[in-house]
């Protein structure tokens, strides 16, 4: 079980400086393109950023302690707009974002497939993403994503390559999983 996709996963910080082969993104855009969604609304928009000005501008719109990810091939915005919104009336879910997060795991799983690592990141300046990459206004971005071949933690920053060393951890099943009522 270990082997499977789904644990060889994991969100660290050092990469390699080694383009992403076009198959392997075409590979990924179809695993993108094939995320469940509420009325199949599929309300995400990606972006995957590669040319130099765009790759520094959206560099420099990430937060401070995530400068690491400057270093990654490719950096990858998901955005979605509340107008393309599943809505239901008996609680305000926001289904495109859900889905949009999907679509986020589904990338992010793809990309170990490709033997390449995603890195998902909140911590940026909304507004100067939207202007590095033109995103209109009424678009939420939701996650910006690195993207490449994993590289070595010697070669990160002493505070970064004790984040990368720490031990990742989770709640317990029980804390998260019950049978047959609410039982947490
Ligand atoms: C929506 C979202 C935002 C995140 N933002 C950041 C971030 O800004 N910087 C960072 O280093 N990691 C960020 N992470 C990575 C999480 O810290 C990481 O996924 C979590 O600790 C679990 O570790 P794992 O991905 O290795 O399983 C983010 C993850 C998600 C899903």
């Amino acid at each position: 079980m270990q082997e499977s996709i789904f644990f060889k996963r994991y969100s660290k910080r050092s990469y390699l400086d080694k383009p992403i082969t076009k198959e392997s993104l075409e590979r990924i855009f179809e695993i993108v393109r094939w995320t469940p969604s509420c009325a199949n609304k599929q309300p995400w928009r990606v972006i995957f950023v590669q040319n130099k000005q765009r790759h520094e501008k959206l560099s420099a719109a990430l937060s401070r302690g995530n400068e690491w990810a400057a270093k990654a091939p490719v950096l990858v915005v998901v955005c979605a707009r509340e107008a393309d919104d599943y809505s239901r009336e008996d609680d305000p879910v926001k289904y495109y974002q859900f889905d949009s997060g999907m679509a986020t795991l589904s990338l992010l799983l793809g990309a170990v497939q490709e033997g390449l690592m995603g890195h998902p990141m909140a911590g940026y300046d909304a507004a100067g993403v939207k202007t590095a990459l033109d995103i209109p206004d009424e678009y939420h971005v939701l996650c910006v994503i690195s993207l490449g071949y994993e590289g070595s933690v010697d070669q990160l920053d002493e505070r970064t390559r004790k984040k990368d060393e720490a031990p990742r951890t989770r709640k317990d099943i029980v804390e998260i999983i019950s049978f047959d009522n609410f039982d947490f």
